[in-house]
């Protein structure tokens, strides 16, 4: 069974227990421990793009593709006990390259991406697989003293479920990403899960991160929200 085989090869090379990125994340390990819920933020948005799929990087009917690093993220819904959620709702909103959102409380002066689509959503197959196409976002300002890392905002909800809102990093972004307040309300033993590396994939000439999302029943996995 591959269950078991991916444990005893953990075993073997002492893998097991030892703190993951997400996209090591291994699937049957004996943790599949539930992903962190993080603030949602100011820059949900308000209204919803026409163009409403899991690619962020080509907008119906424009010429021009989005500005920045084209990325793939993608990963698996599960709950509580690594068994897959199919049908589950994940949507993604973030900054473009340039670290702007497209939203009316975004004071930051950088640039918008008129090619970009800032908002996306997926649905999860039987095997409770999502994707996206999207831009590595930029980082930008909070305050004059923080800086916000790069980072894609998530949302994912189930039948029956409680939703959970979380943030994913990278793991490239170590400086910002240590200084990051809102990172920092995660849990030291979850921070990892919330950390994607992104790796070149040869036959997709991208870079791609791996992000498993494990859903609770209830939402006592929660870090206290920070308004940001
Ligand atoms: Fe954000």
């Amino acid at each position: 069974m591959v269950i078991n085989t991916r444990r005893t090869l953990l075993k073997k090379t002492g893998l097991l227990g030892i703190g993951l990125l997400a996209h090591q994340l291994p699937l049957a390990s004996n943790q599949c421990l539930l992903t962190p819920q993080q603030t949602e933020g100011p820059f949900y948005p308000l209204q919803f793009p026409q163009d409403q799929n899991n690619d962020l990087t080509l907008i119906e009917g424009h010429s021009q593709p989005a500005k920045g690093e084209m990325i793939m993220i993608k990963g698996r819904v599960l709950i509580d006990g690594c068994q897959p959620i199919k049908g589950a709702k994940v949507e993604i909103w973030q900054a473009c390259t340039s670290g702007r959102y497209n939203h009316d409380y975004d004071g930051n002066p950088a640039p918008l991406d008129p090619n970009f689509q800032y908002w996306g959503y997926g649905t999860t197959d039987d095997d409770g697989q999502y994707s996206f196409i999207t831009v590595k976002p930029g980082s930008y300002p909070v305050t004059r003293d923080w800086q916000r890392p790069p980072h894609i905002h998530f949302k994912v909800t189930a039948p029956t479920l409680s939703p959970l809102i979380t943030q994913l990093y990278f793991s490239e972004e170590t400086e910002l990403n240590q200084k990051d307040r809102i990172l920092g309300r995660v849990p030291p033993q979850k921070k990892e899960l919330v950390i994607t590396q992104l790796i070149f994939d040869n036959s997709l000439k991208k870079r791609v991160g791996q992000f498993n999302i494990i859903l609770g029943q209830s939402l006592a996995n929660n870090v206290t929200p920070e308004i940001v």
